[in-house]
């Protein structure tokens, strides 16, 4: 069976992990802060928080960029549910614009007509889709014009780039995971990163119980706190992770060039855009049928994403109407994401071009 995905855990993480484990300070210590220190100087920014998950630094990132109740943020329905349930956590209201279809991410014309029919938009919160960055030009324009605050959701974008500069920057604040299946892992783990000095002293306060010295709580804040564990492992993937992107890019590569079936259509790059491709993501019109051929062939897939948002049972609890981004609710019944983790060997690269081609 070839895999979705596969962490590509060495023995440098495991002498880490036993370093930490051995110095018996297994919680949130130095190697926090200097796992903190290496991610946001690859980055490019100027700081960065460590969080236990990619949804607590969303959480946080949310508060610290000053959304409040009853704020409404404009964001959108083809991601995890992570990315809008930071919103409601802070019960404002996530509002769902639709997708470009060749990119799958936030269409800035679809934002553009809803800042027009809606009063009072405070915020944005955008997601870097499958590595691919957003179209920031626009987005930009959007952002500056109708004064947002903006907030990038980066999950699945680690070292993703847009003309040159490192997604992440472009918000007030940016949000990573390192779950074990994204571009590098921490076990479970996140970050938040900001140029911005008072919001990074609020986020470290944030996570860490509003605390800002032990015991004098000045906020209310949560425990999101990351382990020493998982930073040392952070510490040696982040080492790896242009390597890994670097595979990844190869094969997405090969695929571009060596996939050549009339019933699939391959993703499509729009110019400077740096995709890391934490997916390769394809559309297939008849994707049960396409599904159960990748099957019989042992090869692994994702869906990623079946429901949008805005159709998931909880948000139609709360009136969401999936109509209102037609684009999405086409793209979710289409979408199939095929290995393009850097784990593959080249033969399992040539079998996956070989099993697409001969789909019939
Ligand atoms: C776009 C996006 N946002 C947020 C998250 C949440 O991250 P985590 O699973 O680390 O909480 C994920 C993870 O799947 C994601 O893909």
């Amino acid at each position: 069976m070839i895999n979705i995905a596969q962490p590509i855990i060495d023995k440098e993480e495991i002498l880490h992990v036993q370093e930490v484990m051995k110095s018996g300070i297994i919680a949130s210590g130095k190697k926090v802060l200097e796992f903190e220190i290496n991610f946001a100087k690859y980055s490019n920014t100027r700081y960065g928080v460590a969080t236990s998950s990619g949804t607590t630094a969303l959480h946080a990132a949310v508060i610290a960029s000053g959304i409040k109740e009853g704020d409404k943020v404009i964001t959108t329905p083809f991601t995890f549910a992570a990315t809008a349930n930071s919103v409601l956590f802070e019960k404002a209201t996530p509002i769902f614009a639709d997708i470009n279809p060749n990119t799958f991410n936030i269409d800035p014309d679809h934002i553009e007509n809803i800042l027009k029919n809606t009063p009072d938009v405070k915020a944005l919160l955008i997601v870097h889709l499958y590595g691919l960055p957003c179209d920031m030009t626009k987005i930009m324009a959007l952002v500056n014009k109708y004064n947002l605050i903006l907030i990038e959701d980066c999950c699945q974008a680690h070292g993703s780039k847009y003309y040159g500069e490192n997604v992440g920057n472009f918000g007030i604040t940016s949000t990573y995971s390192f779950y074990p299946t994204k571009n590098m892992t921490t076990g479970e783990g996140g970050m938040v990163l900001t140029n911005d000095h008072i919001v990074y002293e609020n986020i470290k306060k944030l996570i860490n119980h509003g605390q800002q010295e032990r015991y004098v709580h000045s906020q209310l804040g949560y425990n999101f706190r990351m382990t020493d564990i998982s930073a040392a492992i952070g510490i040696e993937q982040l080492k790896k992770l242009d390597h890994f992107n670097n595979k990844r890019i190869d094969n997405a590569s090969f695929y571009n060039k060596n996939i050549k079936n009339d019933l699939v259509t391959l993703p499509l790059i729009p110019k400077d855009h740096h995709h890391v491709y934490h997916q390769y993501t394809i559309k297939v019109k008849d994707r049960k049928r396409f599904i159960d051929h990748l099957q019989k062939h042992e090869i692994g897939f994702g869906i990623y994403y079946p429901v949008p948002l805005n159709a998931q049972p909880y948000y139609k609890q709360l009136g969401y109407d999936p109509t209102q981004s037609p684009v999405a609710m086409k793209l979710c019944k289409e979408v199939v994401s095929i290995p393009v983790h850097p784990g593959l060997s080249k033969d399992q690269v040539r079998k996956i071009v070989e099993v697409i081609n001969h789909y019939a």
